[in-house]
């Protein structure tokens, strides 16, 4: 059986949404460095995962070479240089012939590359599906998936399908992770190729019955919080939404550059702790009038995470009514906003609150005994 190593949504950092291609040993210990100094760290992030493009070649044998030039001091390195930072480390690969970005892929070495990580000391694997040809999805996963239960390390495999073979079905006994749609961009809404916008993928998931829990996350991809081109605002409501999904965190900024706002919206400790929340079950969209939407999520101990969510251009006056969560008219409860920090006690009925444009109120629900 897979190994349990993500009970609760893995949190971390990868290098694709803000650096592509442009990888190097040298950025990667920036960030390990920045993850471990700024707060990340402390707020849970953990793993550092270099994407596409870190590989060059094979040598004779078929071994998996990383590109000389950017890693000059070799993969083994670099990990034992993260992990002396108490993180954890992650690579790519790809089941088809070539990654995405035209390097080797894993198909046909999945055992000798699975055994080469482990060699290295990688803790998480995202495994993307770029000229697999006819390969069958399904069946491709099934052999990476062993061949890194038989490595003898420990590895994290995150499944980079993106939801077009219905890897719902069997994503979950695969990996500790599954896209479930194509890629996301710094963008409040948008579609170019099979990229899309912050909510365009929001309104995919919603869509979606999720199966998701614990060590088998649905992943609506990485977070763009801190790339520039959201405001504040709608980086508070990727933040807030991602933590209702029980979405992977996955850092994708340049953490050794932070604003204070970027910082502040990564390590809020209330949102987390929905994202984190140990009865693992995702939230959902509960209602949906125009641009105005509840979603909610049931947490452990009877308490709920709720999220008003304004995707209109005015301010709205909105409410969680308690039968959104279940719950009784006369139920008295305290609810904590999680970016205002102010708390409410003794409310029944519902729960009103003026929503910003684009923005979010996120509430933390806790009934009374
Ligand atoms: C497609 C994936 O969906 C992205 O997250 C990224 O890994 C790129 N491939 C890399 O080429």
């Amino acid at each position: 059986p897979k190994p349990n190593l993500a009970p609760t949504p893995p949190m971390g950092w990868n290098s694709w949404n803000k650096f592509k291609c442009d990888v190097s040993e040298k950025l990667i210990r920036e960030q390990a460095d920045a993850m471990a100094a700024s707060g990340m760290k402390d707020a849970g992030y953990q793993y550092i995962v270099i994407d596409d493009c870190w590989q060059k070649s094979r040598d004779a044998d078929g071994n998996i070479q990383a590109d000389p030039e950017r890693f000059p001091s070799g993969i083994k390195a670099l990990a034992d240089y993260v992990h002396s930072k108490g993180l954890k480390f992650g690579l790519y690969s790809d089941a088809g012939s070539l990654t995405c970005g035209g390097r080797p892929g894993s198909a046909g070495h999945e055992f000798q590359d699975a055994r080469q990580y482990a060699k290295w000391g990688v803790d998480y694997l995202k495994y993307d599906w770029c000229h697999t040809g006819t390969r069958n999805a399904e069946a491709a996963y099934t052999i990476m998936a062993k061949a890194l239960r038989e490595s003898g390390r420990d590895i994290v495999l995150s499944i980079c399908e993106w939801g077009t073979a219905q890897p719902e079905r069997w994503a979950p006994k695969l990996g500790h992770l599954w896209r479930t749609t194509g890629d996301i961009y710094d963008a409040w809404e948008g579609k170019k190729d099979w990229s899309m916008g912050m909510t365009n993928i929001l309104d995919l998931q919603a869509e979606r019955e999720s199966v998701a829990g614990p060590n088998a996350w649905a992943d609506p991809d990485m977070l763009e919080i801190g790339n520039g081109n959201m405001t504040t605002t709608e980086y508070e409501s990727h933040f807030s939404l991602w933590a209702m999904l029980a979405a992977p965190l996955i850092a994708g900024n340049d953490m050794s550059r932070m604003d204070a706002d970027t910082l502040r919206i990564l390590t809020n400790k209330d949102v987390i702790a929905v994202d984190q929340d140990a009865l693992g079950k995702p939230g959902r969209r509960a209602l949906k009038e125009g641009d105005l939407e509840v979603w909610v999520r049931p947490l452990q101990g009877g308490e709920y995470a709720a999220v008003l969510f304004n995707r209109g251009r005015t301010p709205a006056d909105m409410k969680l009514n308690w039968d959104r969560l279940g719950l009784p008219g006369n139920q008295k409860a305290d609810v904590k906003d999680l970016w205002s920090k102010k708390v409410a006690k003794g409310v029944s009925g519902s729960y009103g609150a003026r929503v910003a444009p684009h923005g979010v109120v996120m509430v933390r629900v806790k009934p009374a005994p």
